[in-house]
């Protein structure tokens, strides 16, 4: 089934005419008639889950933004999308920017409808030049569907941070792009410029049209109970054909790898695979056999769907290394508002690069214990607690390479 990459083997499907001939805009006046509310009650019967890495329920989000806009009497409410698309081993929302970028504009009509956002902005990753003209070129051309709407897209300058939604919030701004503290009041939605707003990524949005147009039953159809629908899935690193391709929820990670991502490359073993994202905790082969690409089995081995991009890794790849690098990109992204997040990625960093040079000690592993406790809980956005994931995760599932490293 195939919710947002029905029209990606379609040749031009990112022209209007050719997007029309496959059901895009198709129904729309009638759907603009339709009740704001009552399109809200399809996303939120849907089940649909946020694809920009948290996972959280669409429906909640937005009937909480909209009831908060009432309570408040908002003059404005906006819709922003997410096309930061920072996150390591993440190449998703580029193909729906490519290849459909009028799904996505699709979907900001009536996504808006139902929220009653007067404007979209759409944050593009500063890296995706191709994007960037796609999406505006399409939103040149669907000016009569627009009817008006404003979409503001707006480009990045390269920050991994400003995929964090208060981080882009502020970026979109004109401000410093720093994540901002969370309100203690769980009510209260995200803002834009003093007006409540609701963030959501690409691929969110762009499954908005099959939904409305389906019917949420259609979407709940497949996937699992608590995971229902599909996702784009992403595999790369040592397999040998990287894709991306949509599936339902619950499929086997290891069918996954082997079916489309051609199995592990030059003949080699599985050793580990990063499975949402590098913000996700590493799986053994162990744990990847077992797993199924869906929120709660990634949750059960203490790691998390995320992105839905899986990097793997063959019997070759030092695991330490592996590492250093992701530490590498940590310590370059931070923001550096939260002192812990600031110096704890640098200090992991420097102690992983001791014990990849062979001049570790022991008790390095306790000091890179004592710095992911540092990182968690105690800084104004998860980037931190994430990177305390990602080093226990390596530390603890692959030990003994470290420490064969320090003994050596
Ligand atoms: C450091 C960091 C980077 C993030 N990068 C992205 C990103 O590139 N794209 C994205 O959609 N969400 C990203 N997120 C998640 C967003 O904060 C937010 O939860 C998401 O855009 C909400 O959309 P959704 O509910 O549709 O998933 C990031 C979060 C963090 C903490
Ligand atoms: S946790 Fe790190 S990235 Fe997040 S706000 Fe603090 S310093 Fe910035």
């Amino acid at each position: 089934m195939q919710v947002v990459s029905a029209k990606f083997d379609i040749k031009n499907a990112n022209q209007i005419e050719v997007a029309k001939q496959h059901g895009a805009y198709s129904n729309l006046k009638q759907i603009l008639s339709l009740e704001p509310s009552h399109i809200m009650d399809l996303v939120d019967k849907s089940g649909l889950r946020g694809k920009g890495g948290g996972g959280g329920s669409c429906g909640a989000k937005w009937k909480n933004m909209v009831a908060y806009a009432s309570k408040t009497n908002a003059q404005k409410r906006y819709l922003v999308i997410n096309g930061d698309e920072s996150e390591p081993g993440t190449c998703k929302d580029k193909y729906i920017l490519n290849l459909d970028p009028h799904l996505l504009i699709e979907g900001i009509i009536i996504s808006a409808h139902g929220l009653g956002a007067s404007r979209a902005f759409v944050y593009i990753r500063g890296e995706y030049e191709r994007e960037f003209v796609s999406l505006n070129n399409a939103i040149k051309e669907a000016k009569d569907e627009l009817d008006g709407f404003e979409i503001v897209v707006y480009k990045g300058a390269g920050a991994y941070v400003c995929g964090e939604k208060t981080a882009l919030l502020e970026s979109i701004e004109g401000k410093r792009g720093h994540p901002r503290l969370k309100p203690h009041d769980k009510k209260e939605p995200d803002f834009l410029f003093g007006s409540p707003c609701v963030v959501n990524n690409v691929e969110t949005i762009a499954s908005v049209p099959f939904i409305v147009k389906n019917g949420w039953e259609a979407y709940r159809s497949f996937g699992t109970e608590q995971s229902p629908g599909a996702m784009l899935f992403q595999v790369s690193g040592c397999v040998n054909s990287p894709c991306v391709k949509e599936l339902p929820f619950g499929y086997k990670m290891i069918d996954f790898i082997n079916e489309f991502g051609g199995g592990v490359w030059r003949g080699r073993e599985l050793k580990a695979v990063i499975p949402g994202g590098s913000s996700a905790a590493v799986l053994t082969k162990d744990e990847v056999l077992k797993a199924t690409l869906d929120y709660e089995s990634l949750k059960e081995f203490k790691s998390a769907l995320g992105t839905g991009g899986m990097m793997v890794f063959d019997d070759s790849v030092s695991m330490p290394n592996v590492l250093l690098n992701l530490l590498e990109f940590y310590t370059e992204e931070s923001c550096g508002q939260c002192t812990p997040c600031r110096e704890g990625c640098g200090w992991g960093l420097r102690v992983v690069e001791k014990i990849v040079h062979g001049e570790g000690k022991m008790s390095d592993l306790q000091t890179l214990k004592d710095i992911c406790y540092m990182l968690d809980g105690k800084t104004v956005c998860v980037f931190a607690p994430a990177v305390k994931d990602v080093i226990m995760g390596f530390i603890t599932k692959f030990e003994s390479e470290f420490k064969a490293l320090i003994n050596d």
